[in-house]
């Protein structure tokens, strides 16, 4: 505001001065024409007068003259010795003005200057200047001497200083209006962004629900609508956060729960059969499993989620990795007399990180069989896209809802829990999968129709920029 102030109060300062001194100057130029003009009328007049040495009509023509003009007229003699005085004060004085000299010397007809007027001046008591008009009188044998016109410059100073009051006055009126405007316009201005500001210092505080008031254009909308998408997303990180964390307390709970209570029936029942007592013991082993399964599922997670998973790249032939991977599933399979078959070109390598992604296939096909009945067929199919890899994982089970569809990628997220945890499944499967993919730069997309079946495939860069192999 001040920076504004400064800059519009210097430049009207300067303005003012330079229109003063414009119009000054055309005042002195206006007033040297008319009073050289005048005068040089005047002058041709006088000459034959003078010349004629015709006192009285010469005298009588000066005092006219000089009351009609409202100064004192003089004539000078060719050595610049006052003849006539319209005030007969100066009569035989020798006048060394410049303006007379001027004339005398050269070739002008007039010349023109302003002089202080001493104190106690006969032209007048107030006035502080004089201007001095001296024009040649020219008889019929050349220079005859000079009349010279005495007046005061009041009336020019008196509208100077008018002019001068006037821009005096205008340039504080636009002062004024320009620090008015920069207050308004300051306020304008930093109005939003105080209120930005003091949302963001309530945020600081902990709340994650303040938003910004996007008011107004141009920049600070703009921040503000930045920093409203900016607080969205960390209010649903926050409460994924919140969510994860209760949802990992629940899950880690229930095992303990269950063992708690079949560790005390062990324990307070000392007469317990024998074989009881063993379906107990492997219940709790069971349990255990499970309680590893989750802690070692959210470890993984949090690595992934904290960038500390480290790849080892190395060229994958990956009809051979899906076979091991199938090898390892094969009991499961063979004891729920589901099959799982594999179509793929003759061979097909990328560059990938071959114990994560065995583990992206292991998570996809135990998925499958699982969410298909007994005897079920499970395919999985490979291809290559362009320069991607493409591997299809395809069921005929229970197949997922749509409303399902957008969340079982999510952390916890089973369709139907008690199923689930028949079959022993945390929900943390296919979150991980999908961190996996994503570690390889590929992505995994899901197409389902309940009761009939489903099918997940995994889109995967052959290459990876930049990345050295193994
Ligand atoms: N092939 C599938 N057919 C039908 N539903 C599926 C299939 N794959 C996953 N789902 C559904 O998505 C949910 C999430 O799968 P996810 O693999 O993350 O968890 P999970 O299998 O229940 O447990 P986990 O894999 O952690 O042992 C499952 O609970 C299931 O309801
Ligand atoms: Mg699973």
């Amino acid at each position: 505001m001040l920076v504004f102030f400064v800059i519009i109060g210097v430049s009207f300062g300067v303005m003012a001065s330079r229109l003063t001194g414009f119009v000054s100057d055309y005042l002195y130029e206006q007033r040297i024409r008319e009073d050289s003009l005048s005068l040089e009328r005047l002058a041709t007049t006088v000459a034959p007068l003078f010349q004629s040495a015709a006192s009285d009509a010469l005298n009588e023509t000066l005092q006219s003259s000089g009351a009609e003009l409202g100064g004192r007229l003089m004539v000078l003699d060719r050595d610049g010795k006052v003849q006539f005085d319209s005030y007969a004060r100066l009569m035989g004085v020798r006048l060394d003005i410049p303006e007379v000299l001027t004339v005398l010397g050269g070739d002008a007809p007039s010349a023109y200057g302003i002089h202080p007027l001493g104190e106690n001046s006969v032209l007048s008591d107030s006035a502080a200047y004089a201007s001095y008009c001296a024009a040649r009188l020219t008889g019929t044998r050349g220079t005859l001497g000079i009349l010279l016109y005495v007046s005061t410059v009041t009336e020019m100073m008196q509208s100077l200083s008018d002019v001068h009051r006037q821009m005096m006055m205008i340039a504080g009126a636009a002062g004024f209006a320009a620090i008015l405007a920069a207050i308004i316009f300051s306020h304008i201005l930093t109005k939003p962004i105080q209120s930005l500001t003091r949302t963001i210092q309530s945020m600081g505080k902990g709340d994650l629900s303040v938003r910004a008031r996007v008011s107004g254009s141009g920049e600070i909308r703009n921040l503000a609508m930045a920093y409203n998408t900016m607080a969205e997303q960390l209010e649903q990180l926050d409460q994924s956060r919140n969510q994860f964390v209760s949802n990992a307390s629940h899950e880690l709970k229930t095992p303990m729960t269950t063992m708690k209570i079949l560790l005390e029936n062990v324990l307070y029942q000392p007469d317990m059969p024998q074989d009881l007592r063993q379906e107990f013991l492997q219940d709790m082993n069971h349990e255990i499993d499970r309680l590893t399964d989750i802690v070692s599922d959210l470890l993984t997670l949090t690595r992934m989620d904290a960038g500390n998973t480290k790849m080892q790249w190395e060229t994958i032939d990956l009809p051979m990795l899906v076979q091991d991977t199938i090898h390892l599933l094969d009991p499961a399979a063979e004891q729920r007399r589901q099959s799982i078959v594999l179509s793929s070109p003759g061979s097909l390598s990328l560059t990938a990180d071959g114990a994560k992604l065995s583990q992206v296939l292991y998570n996809l096909i135990e998925n499958a069989m699982k969410y298909s009945p007994d005897g079920e067929k499970i395919l999985i199919r490979l291809s290559q896209s362009g320069k991607d890899a493409v591997i299809a994982v395809e069921d005929h089970g229970v197949g997922i809802a749509p409303e399902d569809q957008v969340h079982v990628f999510e952390r916890f997220y089973r369709v139907d829990k008690a199923r689930s945890r028949e079959t022993g499944g945390n929900g943390l499967g296919l979150s991980i999968v999908r961190q996996l993919v994503l570690l390889h730069h590929g992505e995994i997309t899901l197409t389902s129709e309940l009761g009939k079946g489903s099918t997940f495939t995994v889109r995967l860069p052959l290459h990876q920029e930049g990345e050295i192999t193994a």
